[in-house]
């Protein structure tokens, strides 16, 4: 089959799955020419993903934009989801959920506050409902609280729907393969090299899996902010392979290149110093606004990159 005769069959199986528009698209590529000169770089372009919108933005709204409609279309009443305590997801989950007349609860992984500061003020605000889990947050712990708390739930004859953490299923990423026809339309050449941020996964895989169909020349490049290599490497793959499958694009996840470092990070939501150089680094020289626990380390991975002449 000829390829564009393939990706006219892709983009067909992808318009099949519902959305909900939850997030203002396209998002605007903006080129970046002073923090490209100050690193090296001949030039650099930001896809703006932190304008989509969604209470204050980020790039969870794509990936809500498919769960959100599985939840209208099945009647849930509640919405469940989990993250660290200052989590993006959480804040734009209870977002969605409110602009859709849903009741949202959240299971946060830390204490509970005096003062409400951040992303948890913005939760407050939503009013969730929230849940804390101080003495033990990992993952496995705020998965398992979810499915408790759905349980109680339906035990009291509500609808409850969780969405894991970070949104990260095939379905979420669904949104970053389209992101990638979207970033398609508005570059001159797909010969570039994509730098994305790395935490639960979902953004990584759509946007490898959508380069492949809409941008073949282009290389993603994934920096981590929580996990190591190997556990990314099987997550992303994992991944890419249940979404191909939902919009049957024949591919073999296992040969995906998976390129990424985990290097830029200390542990989860802590503060680094490159990461905070890198914020200062491009509110000074861009006016754009990154944050300290994602987009702050990817651009001090970036920055680092570009030294080392990876990127
Ligand atoms: C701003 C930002 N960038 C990147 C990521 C990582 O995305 P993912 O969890 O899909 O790997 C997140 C996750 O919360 C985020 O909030």
């Amino acid at each position: 089959m000829k390829s564009d005769d393939q990706q006219e069959i892709i983009i067909k199986s992808l318009n099949q799955i519902s959305t909900i528009d939850l997030a203002s698209l396209p998002t605007p590529l903006d080129e970046a020419r002073r923090l490209a000169d100050k690193i090296g770089l001949s030039k650099l372009f930001i896809k703006r993903d932190d304008l989509t919108g969604l209470a204050g933005g980020g790039n969870k709204a794509r990936k809500l934009e498919y769960d959100f409609a599985e939840i209208i279309k099945g009647g849930y009443d509640v919405v469940i989801t989990a993250g660290g305590i200052q989590s993006n997801h959480a804040r734009m989950t209870a977002a969605a959920a409110r602009k859709l007349g849903l009741d949202v609860k959240l299971v946060l992984g830390g204490a509970d506050f005096d003062i409400p500061k951040g992303n948890l003020l913005l939760d407050v605000l939503f009013n969730a409902e929230i849940r804390y889990l101080v003495d033990d947050d990992a993952n496995s712990s705020l998965e398992k609280e979810m499915q408790k708390w759905a349980d109680e739930l339906l035990n009291d004859g509500r609808k409850p729907f969780v969405i894991p953490i970070g949104g990260s299923t095939a379905l979420g990423a669904l949104g970053y393969v389209k992101a990638m026809q979207e970033l398609a339309a508005q570059i001159e050449s797909n010969n570039v090299q994509i730098i994305v941020g790395v935490g639960s996964c979902g953004t990584f895989a759509g946007t490898i899996l959508g380069a492949k169909i809409f941008m073949p020349e282009a290389k993603v490049i994934g920096v981590s902010v929580s996990r190591t290599v190997d556990a990314i490497k099987n997550r992303t793959i994992e991944l890419i392979r249940e979404c191909s499958d939902l919009i049957n694009y024949k591919i073999n996840a296992e040969d995906c290149s998976i390129e990424c470092y985990d290097d830029y990070h200390f542990e989860y939501g802590i503060i680094t110093e490159t990461g905070r150089q890198a914020v200062e680094l491009a509110a000074n020289l861009e006016g754009i606004l990154l944050d300290p626990i994602y987009t702050g380390k990817v651009m001090a991975g970036l920055i680092d990159l570009a030294a080392k002449k990876v990127i």
